[in-house]
């Protein structure tokens, strides 16, 4: 049995310079801002635009879901905000989740704030939701994001063909993913804590 009660009440992820906080409507100028920035819109295979109503009613309808959580990537150093990072898409039967992240722009890439609040993310939805598994797709010419993925443990299960038509070329789509710890005879369990990397009462980010 999964704990999606974890999922509707989300709690703040800390990690070395950041917090995690809750998505909602308080971060939509920055998540408004992030989207003006088309930087990564072929990483992550972004066709359409959003409007500005959209965002607020898609913010507005995030606090309290028990099928998903959305994270603001907060610097501690400055309060910035750095990007957003989600897991969707939950599948209770089958204890698993889509995970998903994208930094606000290339400004922030390659410093390893994505890889450091996925870690926090999959340890929270591995350990104290207990899923069984998280997912994802990467474009395969996105080698930042195969790395940092690689490096959290996911493994790659095949692959999409032709899954992106961008600027009248076709790229793969790679399926990663990661099971919790034990899942596997040969996967011994960890001793990760998801409880020491989580702290509900946190607050005070701009
Ligand atoms: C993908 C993403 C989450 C990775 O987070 P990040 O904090 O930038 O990643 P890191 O800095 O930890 O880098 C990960 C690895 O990629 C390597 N790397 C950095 N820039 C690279 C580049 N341009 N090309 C190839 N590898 C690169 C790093 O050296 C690191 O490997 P190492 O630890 O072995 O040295 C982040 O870059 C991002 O959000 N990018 C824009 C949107 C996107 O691509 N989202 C993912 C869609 S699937």
């Amino acid at each position: 049995m999964i704990r999606t009660e974890f999922l509707a009440k989300q709690p703040t992820l800390k990690t070395a310079r950041t917090q995690l906080v809750p998505m909602g409507p308080r971060f939509g100028p920055q998540l408004w801002r992030s989207l003006q920035n088309h930087d990564t819109d072929k990483l992550t295979g972004t066709h359409g635009t959003f409007t500005e109503d959209q965002v607020r009613k898609h913010l507005e309808n995030l606090p309290g879901r028990s099928d998903r959580a959305d994270w603001a990537i907060i610097r501690n150093d400055d309060s910035s905000y750095l990007g957003e990072v989600v897991l969707n898409d939950l599948d209770a039967d089958n204890e698993s989740m889509n995970y998903r992240i994208s930094l606000r722009g290339l400004d922030v890439a390659g410093q390893g704030y994505g890889t450091e609040a996925g870690e926090a993310v999959i340890n929270f939805g591995l350990g104290l939701v207990g899923l069984h598994r998280i997912s994802l797709g990467v474009y395969a010419f996105n080698e930042r994001a195969i790395r940092s993925y690689t490096k959290l443990g996911f493994e790659t299960e095949g692959v999409l063909r032709h899954a992106l038509h961008w600027d009248g070329q076709w790229y793969d789509q790679i399926l990663m993913a990661k099971l919790a710890p034990g899942a596997l005879d040969d996967d011994p369990p960890t001793t990760t804590d998801p409880a020491a990397t989580t702290d509900p009462g946190a607050e005070g980010v701009h």
